[in-house]
């Protein structure tokens, strides 16, 4: 229920774009404001700070920044205590644009990179505390990973049985598309023992399944307790805590799915069977202009060593059509490779171009309608795949994770271990436990199951 405004109690309406790092950078600044009596709300016509965190991956992405700071404008315009709210950018467009929002939008107060965010509680207060000249915006977007985590608290609020933890950050690939690099600076691991420390403070606040975010997740090196750490091994520590079950990680590189990652997918029970493991293109030619530094073949054999570690292991992909200079036989080859693989889901793009990035000045760019043929192509073969895939579970019996209620009375929804959405009919008791649920029927979107009567696990949590 709202309440009015105190000078202690405030309101932060927070908005987010983008990846789930930026999923994850938004309950991290929440968690940094709350000392400072913040407490979340969605309304936005009430709060007394409003945080966008942006993402700039794609230009529709970046845009939607400037329609939202319109829409703020006209809302501050409107309120009667307009001129008491505090509008602040976060996230990846802040970091490659953040001169360029103050001085295009007088309404912004203040501007923090991803890699600056501790720094969002000082800055507020101070941006509220002055009388400040409109267009006189602060700006914080310094790359200072390590103070980030050291300076933010250490408590988190979580609210279900799942939750994001990122463990490395940056980039040091640049794909010639790509703009992560400069959003999110060079590649960055955080030390071992900090993370197992944040993942068993989640664990005893009732979270059993982690995502371990990252640019580049499997690129994860650090010192531990016992000398050089990577994923696998961080992995297998993370296992060892009581009460964390599943384990998954994203976004992964090819070039650094390690031996070790391969067979930790086949050793540690914990790590999930779904892997995300984006190729972009399935032509040789484009993915060296794109600098992704593999082969489509050499993909392939991957994707082969993996499924020998883990038979049941499910893909996804991320795909760019229309990069400068695809030509229909590049695009082919993208078709083939799909067709090779057969993946479980996919996330396709029309390639943007990207102010900055290598790839952005290249001659031969291709027409917008091309791209979209295109994409209209490989988005029917990868829907048919992920259709095929869900079908295939009808029968069987899978481990659910109840995350949430469904739409009526009696429903509960929770995620397969290949991250497919389950509902089924169960009581409520059973929401943030793993149960063995039969698939019965496949939807558009989301598998229908029921707790087989002769289960006994199930009736054990029931
Ligand atoms: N670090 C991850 C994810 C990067 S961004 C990785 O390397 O896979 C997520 C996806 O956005 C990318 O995999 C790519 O498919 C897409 N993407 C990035 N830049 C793009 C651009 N300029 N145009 C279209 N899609 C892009
Ligand atoms: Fe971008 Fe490539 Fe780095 Fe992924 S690996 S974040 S696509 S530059
Ligand atoms: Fe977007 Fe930045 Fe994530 S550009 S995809 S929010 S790393």
């Amino acid at each position: 229920m709202d309440m009015p405004p105190s000078t202690s109690r405030k309101r932060v309406h927070i908005k987010t774009y983008g990846c789930q790092m930026n999923v994850y950078d938004s309950e991290r600044m929440a968690d940094a404001l709350a000392p400072d009596g913040y407490e979340q709300t969605d309304d936005v016509t009430t709060a007394d700070l409003v945080l966008i965190n942006t993402c700039h991956i794609r230009e529709k992405a970046s845009e939607k920044l400037y329609s939202d700071l319109g829409r703020l404008r006209d809302m501050k315009a409107e309120r009667t205590d307009g001129a008491s709210v505090t509008i602040a950018v976060a996230g990846c467009v802040a970091q490659a644009e953040g001169t360029e929002i103050i001085r295009r939008s007088p309404v912004v107060d203040l501007v923090v990179g991803p890699q600056s965010y501790h720094r969002l509680p000082e800055l507020v207060a101070r941006s509220r505390s002055a009388t400040r000249p409109a267009g006189d915006g602060q700006l914080a977007a310094e790359f200072e990973p390590q103070a980030k985590f050291d300076r933010l608290p250490k408590h988190r609020r979580t609210t279900g049985p799942t939750a994001f933890l990122t463990v490395q950050e940056g980039c040091d690939k640049f794909c010639a598309f790509c703009v992560v690099p400069y959003t999110r600076g060079a590649e960055f691991s955080r030390p071992a023992a900090d993370i197992l420390a944040e993942a068993r403070r989640l664990a005893e606040s009732g979270v059993c399944e982690i995502t371990l975010l990252g640019q580049n997740v499997n690129a994860y090196h650090a010192e531990g307790a016992d000398g050089p750490v990577e994923l696998a091994g961080l992995m297998r520590g993370l296992a060892e805590i009581p009460g964390v079950e599943r384990l998954r990680y994203t976004t992964s590189h090819p070039n650094d799915m390690t031996d070790a990652l391969i067979a930790a997918h086949a050793e540690i029970p914990a790590v999930m069977p779904y892997l995300h493991l984006p190729v972009q293109s399935g032509s040789d030619r484009v993915l060296k202009a794109m600098n992704r530094r593999h082969t489509a073949d050499g993909y392939l054999r991957l994707v082969e060593r993996l499924r020998a570690a883990r038979p049941d292991l499910a893909l996804s992909g991320d795909f760019i059509v229309g990069f400068p200079g695809e030509t229909e036989a590049d695009f082919d080859a993208t078709l083939e490779l799909v067709r090779q693989v057969v993946y479980a889901g996919a996330f396709t793009f029309k390639y943007s171009r990207r102010p900055g990035t290598p790839a952005a000045g290249a001659d031969q760019q291709v027409p917008e309608a091309v791209k979209a043929e295109r994409l209209a192509r490989l988005n029917a073969v990868l829907e048919s795949q992920r259709q095929d895939f869900n079908r295939s579970k009808i029968g069987t019996v899978m481990p659910i994770l109840f995350e949430r209620q469904g739409r009526h009375a009696g429903q509960l929804i929770g995620r397969s271990p290949w991250l497919q959405s389950v509902w089924t009919e169960a009581p409520e008791a059973l929401m943030g436990q793993i149960v063995d649920i039969e698939i019965t029927a496949v939807g558009p979107n989301s598998l229908v199951g029921r707790r087989p009567g002769s289960n006994p696990r199930s009736d054990a949590a029931a």
